[in-house]
C-alpha cells in the first residue's frame, strides 16, 4: 500500500501566499501569462520595492527585476551601497501584460481595474513581510500603494508617511529611464535615480 503523499505545507505566511498567488485568477492577465511572478526577498526586510509589472524576461524566469530594467535596477542599487538580497522586490501586478507581435511580446501598461484586484496580493505581502521603507517605483506602483492618483514629481524624492509606522518613498521606474530617448536628459535622469536610491540607503 503506498501512503497518499502531500505536498509540505508552506513553512511561512509568505510562503503560503506566494502558493496561492501561483494559483491566482483574480483577473483575467493570468490566461496568457506563463506565471505568476511573486515578490522576493527576506520574509523580515525592512526594505520593500515595488515596480509595476513583470516583463517578457521575468515572465519567462517567475522572478522579478531580472530583465533589462531589473540589470538597471541592481547595477544602481550596487553603486549607492544597498545589497538587494537584503530587501524584498514586487510588482503592483504579479502577471505580465502583453500584445503579441510577430514573435515579440510586447508590454501593455496593467489598467486600473488590473491594478486594483492584484492589489489584493501587495497588501498581503506588506503585511507578511512589514517593511519599514515600502519604495514605489514608477506611478503604476505608486497608485497601488496609495490608491490614489498622484503626479509623481509632486511625491519623489522624500519620506512620506504611510501608515503603521511605515514610511513611502516615490522614485521613477528604471523601465522609464531606459526608453529616454536623447542621451543627455537620460544621463540627467539617471543621475536623478540614483540619488533617490542613495537617499533610500541613507534612511535605511
Ligand atoms: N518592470 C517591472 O515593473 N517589474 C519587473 O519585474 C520588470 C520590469
Amino acid at each position: 500500500l503506498h501512503e497518499a503523499r502531500q505536498a509540505a505545507p508552506p513553512a511561512t505566511p509568505l510562503a503560503a501566499l506566494r502558493q496561492q498567488a501561483s494559483a491566482c485568477t483574480r483577473c483575467p492577465l493570468h490566461c496568457h501569462a506563463t506565471q505568476t511572478v511573486f515578490g522576493e526577498g527576506p520574509e523580515a526586510a525592512d526594505l520593500m520595492f515595488v515596480g509595476e509589472q513583470p516583463g517578457d524576461r521575468e515572465d519567462l524566469a517567475g522572478r522579478p527585476f531580472v530583465g533589462p530594467a531589473g540589470q538597471l535596477f541592481d547595477r544602481t542599487l550596487g553603486e549607492v551601497g544597498i545589497d538587494r538580497g537584503r530587501a524584498y522586490v514586487t510588482n503592483a501586478v504579479k502577471h505580465f501584460k502583453f500584445e503579441p507581435r510577430g514573435k515579440r511580446r510586447i508590454h501593455r501598461t496593467p489598467n486600473a481595474g488590473e491594478v486594483e484586484r492584484c492589489r489584493w496580493w501587495l497588501e498581503q505581502e506588506i503585511e507578511a513581510v512589514k517593511p519599514r521603507l515600502v519604495v514605489a517605483m514608477g506611478a503604476t506602483a505608486l497608485g497601488a500603494l496609495t490608491g490614489r492618483k498622484q503626479r509623481l514629481g509632486d511625491v519623489r524624492g522624500r519620506l512620506l508617511p504611510f501608515g503603521g509606522g511605515r514610511s513611502l518613498f516615490v522614485t521613477v521606474h528604471p523601465s522609464y529611464l531606459l526608453r529616454i530617448p536623447d542621451p543627455v536628459r537620460a544621463a540627467g535622469e539617471m543621475t536623478q535615480f540614483r540619488n533617490d536610491l542613495a537617499t533610500i540607503a541613507s534612511k535605511t
